[in-house]
Protein backbone atom coordinates (compact mmCIF):
# COMPACT_ATOMS: atom_id res chain seq x y z
CA UNK A 1 0.00 0.00 0.00
CA UNK A 2 2.66 2.65 0.99
CA UNK A 3 3.33 3.46 -3.34
CA UNK A 4 -0.01 4.77 -3.95
CA UNK A 5 -0.60 6.29 0.17
CA UNK A 6 2.55 8.27 -0.61
CA UNK A 7 1.28 9.13 -4.09
CA UNK A 8 -1.84 10.80 -3.14
CA UNK A 9 -0.37 12.30 0.14
CA UNK A 10 1.56 14.09 -2.13
CA UNK A 11 -1.40 14.64 -4.68
CA UNK A 12 -3.99 16.19 -1.71
CA UNK A 13 -1.05 18.84 -1.24
CA UNK A 14 -1.23 19.85 -4.73
CA UNK A 15 -5.01 19.31 -5.01
CA UNK A 16 -5.64 22.38 -7.27
CA UNK A 17 -3.73 20.80 -10.16
CA UNK A 18 -5.36 17.43 -10.17
CA UNK A 19 -9.04 19.64 -9.75
CA UNK A 20 -8.07 21.58 -12.99
CA UNK A 21 -7.08 18.21 -15.18
CA UNK A 22 -9.98 16.13 -13.55
CA UNK A 23 -12.66 19.37 -14.02
CA UNK A 24 -10.88 19.99 -17.58
CA UNK A 25 -10.55 23.62 -16.49
CA UNK A 26 -7.84 26.54 -16.86
CA UNK A 27 -4.89 25.94 -19.99
CA UNK A 28 -3.38 23.28 -17.85
CA UNK A 29 -6.28 21.10 -16.76
CA UNK A 30 -7.29 21.39 -20.79
CA UNK A 31 -3.90 20.44 -22.24
CA UNK A 32 -3.30 17.47 -19.81
CA UNK A 33 -7.05 15.81 -20.63
CA UNK A 34 -6.29 16.67 -24.37
CA UNK A 35 -2.75 15.85 -24.39
CA UNK A 36 -2.39 12.81 -21.80
CA UNK A 37 -6.30 10.98 -22.40
CA UNK A 38 -7.05 12.11 -26.08
CA UNK A 39 -10.36 14.15 -24.28
CA UNK A 40 -11.31 17.60 -26.25
CA UNK A 41 -14.00 19.40 -24.59
CA UNK A 42 -16.86 17.43 -26.01
CA UNK A 43 -14.95 14.04 -25.27
CA UNK A 44 -14.48 15.18 -21.75
CA UNK A 45 -18.18 15.64 -21.65
CA UNK A 46 -18.79 12.33 -22.82
CA UNK A 47 -16.26 11.24 -20.21
CA UNK A 48 -18.31 13.24 -17.33
CA UNK A 49 -22.08 11.73 -18.25
CA UNK A 50 -20.41 8.35 -18.15
CA UNK A 51 -18.93 8.46 -15.08
CA UNK A 52 -22.00 9.19 -13.68
CA UNK A 53 -24.37 7.29 -16.04
CA UNK A 54 -25.61 4.79 -13.42
CA UNK A 55 -26.66 7.26 -10.88
CA UNK A 56 -30.27 8.71 -11.53
CA UNK A 57 -29.78 12.62 -10.39
CA UNK A 58 -32.89 12.18 -8.41
CA UNK A 59 -31.04 9.28 -6.59
CA UNK A 60 -32.61 8.43 -3.11
CA UNK A 61 -31.43 6.04 -0.67
CA UNK A 62 -28.14 4.70 0.34
CA UNK A 63 -24.78 5.65 -1.78
CA UNK A 64 -21.40 4.50 -1.02
CA UNK A 65 -18.95 6.50 -3.33
CA UNK A 66 -15.37 4.82 -3.22
CA UNK A 67 -12.79 6.48 -3.69
CA UNK A 68 -13.87 10.00 -3.03
CA UNK A 69 -10.86 11.61 -3.83
CA UNK A 70 -10.88 15.54 -3.52
CA UNK A 71 -14.63 14.91 -4.52
CA UNK A 72 -14.17 17.81 -7.42
CA UNK A 73 -15.87 15.73 -9.75
CA UNK A 74 -18.84 13.95 -7.36
CA UNK A 75 -19.61 16.46 -4.28
CA UNK A 76 -21.30 19.15 -6.75
CA UNK A 77 -23.97 16.91 -7.85
CA UNK A 78 -24.96 15.60 -4.26
CA UNK A 79 -26.45 19.25 -3.17
CA UNK A 80 -29.60 17.41 -5.59
CA UNK A 81 -29.36 14.13 -3.81
CA UNK A 82 -32.08 15.43 -0.66
CA UNK A 83 -33.30 11.65 -0.07
CA UNK A 84 -30.03 10.30 -0.10
CA UNK A 85 -27.69 8.59 2.69
CA UNK A 86 -23.99 9.12 1.46
CA UNK A 87 -20.52 7.69 2.70
CA UNK A 88 -17.36 8.80 1.26
CA UNK A 89 -14.32 6.88 1.71
CA UNK A 90 -10.91 7.22 0.58
CA UNK A 91 -7.73 5.44 2.08
CA UNK A 92 -5.92 9.20 2.20
CA UNK A 93 -6.34 11.43 4.73
CA UNK A 94 -4.47 14.54 2.12
CA UNK A 95 -7.59 14.04 -0.14
CA UNK A 96 -10.43 13.42 2.46
CA UNK A 97 -9.32 16.66 3.85
CA UNK A 98 -9.83 18.04 0.97
CA UNK A 99 -13.23 16.34 0.16
CA UNK A 100 -14.15 17.68 3.80
CA UNK A 101 -13.46 21.14 2.80
CA UNK A 102 -15.57 21.04 -0.32
CA UNK A 103 -17.84 19.67 1.45
CA UNK A 104 -18.36 22.26 4.02
CA UNK A 105 -18.27 24.80 1.35
CA UNK A 106 -21.19 23.34 -0.51
CA UNK A 107 -22.68 22.77 2.65
CA UNK A 108 -23.14 19.47 2.45
CA UNK A 109 -23.56 18.61 6.23
CA UNK A 110 -25.46 14.88 5.95
CA UNK A 111 -22.48 13.36 3.47
CA UNK A 112 -20.25 11.22 5.67
CA UNK A 113 -16.35 10.91 5.16
CA UNK A 114 -14.33 7.61 6.13
CA UNK A 115 -11.17 6.77 5.79
CA UNK A 116 -10.33 3.03 5.24
CA UNK A 117 -8.60 0.79 2.69
CA UNK A 118 -11.65 -0.46 -0.11
CA UNK A 119 -10.45 -4.08 0.37
CA UNK A 120 -11.61 -3.67 4.19
CA UNK A 121 -15.24 -1.65 4.31
CA UNK A 122 -16.23 -1.18 7.18
CA UNK A 123 -20.05 -1.64 6.35
CA UNK A 124 -22.32 -4.83 6.89
CA UNK A 125 -23.36 -6.92 3.19
CA UNK A 126 -26.54 -5.99 1.41
CA UNK A 127 -26.32 -2.21 2.39
CA UNK A 128 -25.67 0.38 0.00
CA UNK A 129 -28.48 0.73 -3.25
CA UNK A 130 -25.64 2.36 -4.97
CA UNK A 131 -21.50 2.07 -5.12
CA UNK A 132 -19.88 4.59 -6.93
CA UNK A 133 -16.52 4.15 -8.04
CA UNK A 134 -14.65 7.03 -10.18
CA UNK A 135 -11.33 6.72 -11.47
CA UNK A 136 -10.41 4.37 -8.49
CA UNK A 137 -10.04 0.71 -10.08
CA UNK A 138 -7.11 1.19 -11.63
CA UNK A 139 -5.17 2.76 -8.36
CA UNK A 140 -6.55 0.45 -6.11
CA UNK A 141 -3.72 -2.33 -5.42
CA UNK A 142 -5.85 -4.85 -4.57
CA UNK A 143 -8.00 -5.33 -7.12
CA UNK A 144 -9.76 -8.61 -6.81
CA UNK A 145 -10.47 -7.70 -3.47
CA UNK A 146 -11.73 -4.02 -3.65
CA UNK A 147 -14.27 -5.46 -6.64
CA UNK A 148 -15.51 -8.18 -4.02
CA UNK A 149 -15.80 -6.08 -1.08
CA UNK A 150 -17.68 -3.53 -3.26
CA UNK A 151 -19.96 -6.08 -4.57
CA UNK A 152 -20.21 -7.17 -0.75
CA UNK A 153 -21.88 -4.01 0.65
CA UNK A 154 -24.04 -3.65 -2.26
CA UNK A 155 -28.01 -4.73 -2.17
CA UNK A 156 -29.17 -7.32 -4.27
CA UNK A 157 -30.57 -5.59 -7.33
CA UNK A 158 -28.47 -2.20 -6.30
CA UNK A 159 -26.05 -0.50 -9.53
CA UNK A 160 -22.08 -0.44 -9.26
CA UNK A 161 -21.49 2.23 -11.35
CA UNK A 162 -18.26 4.76 -12.23
CA UNK A 163 -15.37 4.70 -14.40
CA UNK A 164 -11.83 3.70 -14.84
CA UNK A 165 -8.40 3.73 -17.34
CA UNK A 166 -8.57 0.63 -19.67
CA UNK A 167 -5.26 -0.27 -21.89
CA UNK A 168 -4.99 -0.85 -25.28
CA UNK A 169 -6.99 2.09 -26.75
CA UNK A 170 -4.98 5.08 -26.81
CA UNK A 171 -1.28 4.56 -27.11
CA UNK A 172 -0.11 7.70 -25.97
CA UNK A 173 -2.41 7.27 -23.15
CA UNK A 174 -0.87 3.51 -22.26
CA UNK A 175 2.37 5.46 -22.88
CA UNK A 176 1.92 8.02 -19.61
CA UNK A 177 0.21 5.45 -17.47
CA UNK A 178 3.49 3.36 -18.01
CA UNK A 179 6.14 6.09 -18.12
CA UNK A 180 4.67 8.39 -15.38
CA UNK A 181 1.35 7.03 -13.22
CA UNK A 182 2.98 3.51 -12.57
CA UNK A 183 6.13 4.73 -11.64
CA UNK A 184 4.51 7.95 -9.32
CA UNK A 185 2.24 5.17 -7.87
CA UNK A 186 -0.59 7.07 -8.70
CA UNK A 187 -2.08 3.92 -11.09
CA UNK A 188 -0.93 0.47 -9.86
CA UNK A 189 -0.25 -2.62 -12.59
CA UNK A 190 -2.03 -4.68 -13.80
CA UNK A 191 -4.61 -2.72 -15.93
CA UNK A 192 -7.68 -4.50 -17.91
CA UNK A 193 -8.63 -3.96 -21.33
CA UNK A 194 -12.11 -3.12 -21.86
CA UNK A 195 -12.74 -7.21 -22.94
CA UNK A 196 -11.84 -8.23 -19.82
CA UNK A 197 -13.45 -5.67 -18.02
CA UNK A 198 -16.46 -6.39 -19.78
CA UNK A 199 -15.27 -9.89 -18.61
CA UNK A 200 -14.68 -9.48 -15.26
CA UNK A 201 -17.75 -7.68 -14.73
CA UNK A 202 -20.07 -10.08 -15.80
CA UNK A 203 -18.44 -12.76 -13.90
CA UNK A 204 -19.79 -10.39 -10.77
CA UNK A 205 -22.94 -8.71 -12.17
CA UNK A 206 -26.31 -9.82 -13.26
CA UNK A 207 -26.46 -6.89 -16.07
CA UNK A 208 -23.49 -5.01 -17.00
CA UNK A 209 -23.34 -2.57 -19.43
CA UNK A 210 -19.81 -1.26 -20.10
CA UNK A 211 -18.80 1.81 -22.58
CA UNK A 212 -15.88 3.79 -23.16
CA UNK A 213 -14.60 7.23 -23.90
CA UNK A 214 -10.81 7.24 -25.07
CA UNK A 215 -9.07 4.81 -22.19
CA UNK A 216 -12.03 5.69 -19.84
CA UNK A 217 -14.15 2.78 -19.83
CA UNK A 218 -17.62 3.48 -17.72
CA UNK A 219 -19.69 0.28 -16.35
CA UNK A 220 -23.17 0.19 -14.87
CA UNK A 221 -24.22 -2.76 -13.43
CA UNK A 222 -27.06 -4.76 -11.52
CA UNK A 223 -25.99 -6.96 -8.66
CA UNK A 224 -28.25 -10.14 -9.19
CA UNK A 225 -28.66 -13.13 -6.16
C1 LIG B 1 -7.37 8.95 -9.13
S1 LIG B 1 -8.01 9.26 -7.51
C2 LIG B 1 -9.74 9.24 -7.85
C3 LIG B 1 -10.53 9.97 -6.81
C4 LIG B 1 -11.90 10.50 -7.24
N1 LIG B 1 -12.87 9.48 -7.48
C5 LIG B 1 -11.74 11.39 -8.43
O1 LIG B 1 -12.01 10.99 -9.57
O2 LIG B 1 -11.33 12.53 -8.18
C6 LIG B 1 -7.73 7.74 -6.70
C7 LIG B 1 -8.03 7.77 -5.21
O3 LIG B 1 -7.97 6.42 -4.73
C8 LIG B 1 -7.55 6.47 -3.39
N2 LIG B 1 -7.11 5.12 -3.00
C9 LIG B 1 -6.02 4.46 -3.41
N3 LIG B 1 -5.97 3.24 -2.87
C10 LIG B 1 -7.07 3.10 -2.10
C11 LIG B 1 -7.60 2.05 -1.30
N4 LIG B 1 -6.96 0.89 -1.20
N5 LIG B 1 -8.77 2.27 -0.64
C12 LIG B 1 -9.41 3.46 -0.76
N6 LIG B 1 -8.96 4.49 -1.51
C13 LIG B 1 -7.82 4.32 -2.18
C14 LIG B 1 -6.46 7.52 -3.40
O4 LIG B 1 -6.17 8.01 -2.12
C15 LIG B 1 -7.07 8.56 -4.34
O5 LIG B 1 -7.77 9.54 -3.63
Amino acid sequence: MPKVFDAYRRVGKFAKFYDAMLTNTGLFGRAAMKFFWGLDAAAYEKFLAQAFAGLPTDFSGRLLEVPIGTGVLSLPRYRELDGAEIFCVDLSAEMLNVARERAAQLNLRGVKFIREDVANLPFPENFFDAVLSINGLHVFPNKSAALAEMRRVLKVGGIFCGCMYVAGINRRTDLFVEKFCTPQGLFTPPYETLPNLQKILRELYAQVTVTHVESFAGFVCTKGD
